[in-house]
């Protein structure tokens, strides 16, 4: 028999594994406690912008016509501790209010309102990003308020956002925390099809699956603060930073990706990821080790205000006051609607702050950054949003902005001044139209 499998928390992770999972060929139960959640899950509905996840959905969801119905949406933890097998806890772990430390509370509480429902050869997942140790205490939690013979396992989950589908289906590779021979064969039986298609399958012990995670956001971040950083030379140096990326890139040891400079990482994950590591490590009284984080983080925050003030400059003097100034971009990064500590809507933010008049426009992003800084201007389209401008400012790579018509943004701006936060424009195409189009951490040419 096939087993069953339950997802706690539909959030971004949650539906996106519940709906893979069904894809797989399980039979799913997802579980939310806000009732609008599942309501719009079970007609097919996703919350978030994510490429290809309602298709999947609608192939699975039960009732909805032409389904496989093997995905179904409840708010009845009893009703999910009698169905499921495995149970995937995917709830988020946000940064706690004016601290680093990671808010544990939606884990916690997930965990206490499954045990006692939970039947005795049941396997829990825990795939929220947690703070190394929470697992073993999770542990201890399942053994006091959950049947004998339940058992945990720790499976941290690697997908990005606007990739979320396809990582998820074809991870890069599967790290599963393990306790048993038994929680690593049902674990090897959920992924049999992914990694027969060739992810590797790492097996290793609860804190090395939790530091899994944090150590490789960690990483990534660093790769980005640490090409920001090279900017801020560049620019000192009359150096070209894009030239420099490919060129170091072109070491496999280095490798290319995550070298786009620019204003820097935002999102739900990496930002409070490298911060909740300081803090647990602190905790731990490895806080030396982690200092370097403190650099990686303050790099990144420093672009944002650098972009402010390449701004003031380009405007010349008055700065930004009297100033229209059009935002392409709004979301902390393209094929997204997530603004969650963007960078994109923090540069708007600083900028309508100083006194400059801001216009954005995001293809995804709108209602979300509407949402969070309504007193900012927004326009339905980014020649809507350059109309008047005295000055450009390309913050979220998306490639509609790619694709625009500088001649004909030429026309309807006041003045042709663009400045590419992201080092993603073709610069010669903007200054053929008759632009001056400047960039970050390059010459002003
Ligand atoms: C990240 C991790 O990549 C993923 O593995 C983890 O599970 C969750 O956190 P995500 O937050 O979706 O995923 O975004 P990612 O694609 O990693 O980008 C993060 C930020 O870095 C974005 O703001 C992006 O614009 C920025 N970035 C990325 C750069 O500034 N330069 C780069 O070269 C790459």
């Amino acid at each position: 028999m096939a087993l069953k499998i339950t997802v706690i928390g539909t959030g971004y992770l949650g539906a996106t594994h519940a709906a893979a999972m069904a894809e797989l060929g399980f039979e799913v139960l997802g579980l939310d406690v806000v009732p609008e959640k599942i309501e719009m899950l079970s007609a097919g509905r996703v919350p978030m912008y994510e490429p290809g996840l309602e298709e999947l959905l609608h192939k699975h969801v039960e009732g909805l016509p032409g389904s496989t119905g093997r995905l179904r949406f409840t708010m009845d933890w009893a009703e999910v501790g009698e169905f499921g097998d495995v149970h995937f806890v995917c709830t988020n772990t946000p940064q706690k209010h004016g601290e680093y430390a990671c808010d544990m509370s939606y884990v916690n509480s997930a965990f206490a309102s499954l045990a006692p429902h939970l039947r005795s050869d049941a396997l829990v997942v825990g795939k929220s990003t947690v703070p190394v140790g929470s697992a073993a205490r999770l542990k201890e939690v399942l053994a006091t308020q959950a049947p004998e013979g339940v058992e945990l396992a720790w499976n941290p989950e690697f997908l990005r956002e606007g990739f979320a589908v396809q990582d998820t289906l074809h991870p890069d590779r599967l790290v599963v925390g393990v306790e048993s021979e038994r929680a690593e064969k049902l674990l090897r039986e959920v992924y049999a099809v992914p990694v027969a298609e060739g992810s590797p399958f790492v097996v290793t012990d609860f804190p090395t699956a939790e530091l899994v995670k944090t150590a490789a956001n960690s990483f990534l971040a660093t790769k980005i603060s640490f090409i920001n950083a090279m900017a801020e030379v560049c620019e000192a140096a009359d150096g070209d930073v894009a030239k420099l990326a490919e060129a170091i890139g072109y070491d496999e040891r280095i490798g290319p990706k995550f070298l786009r400079a620019g204003i820097g990482f935002g999102g739900g994950c990496l930002p409070k990821d490298i911060r909740a590591f300081m803090a647990r490590a602190g905790e731990l009284g490895a806080d030396q080790a982690l200092t370097f984080l403190r650099e990686v983080d303050s790099i990144n925050m420093r672009r944002r205000g650098h972009m402010v003030e390449l701004a003031r400059e380009a405007l010349g003097e008055g700065g930004f006051l009297g100033c229209r100034v059009a935002v392409l971009g709004a979301t902390f990064k393209p094929d997204s609607d997530d603004v969650r500590d963007s960078p994109a809507l923090n540069v708007a933010g600083q900028i309508h702050l100083q006194g400059g008049q801001v216009t954005v426009y995001d293809p995804k992003g709108m209602a979300n950054a509407r949402r969070v800084f309504p007193t900012l201007g927004y326009a339905d389209s980014a020649v809507d949003a350059v109309r008047g401008a005295d000055v450009v400012l390309h913050l979220t790579e998306w490639r509609e902005f790619r694709e625009l018509d500088p001649a004909e943004l030429g026309e309807v701006a006041a003045r042709r001044l663009i400045l590419d936060g992201r080092n993603a424009l073709d610069a010669a195409k903007w200054r053929e139209a008759g632009w001056t189009y400047r960039a970050m951490g390059r010459p002003k040419a």
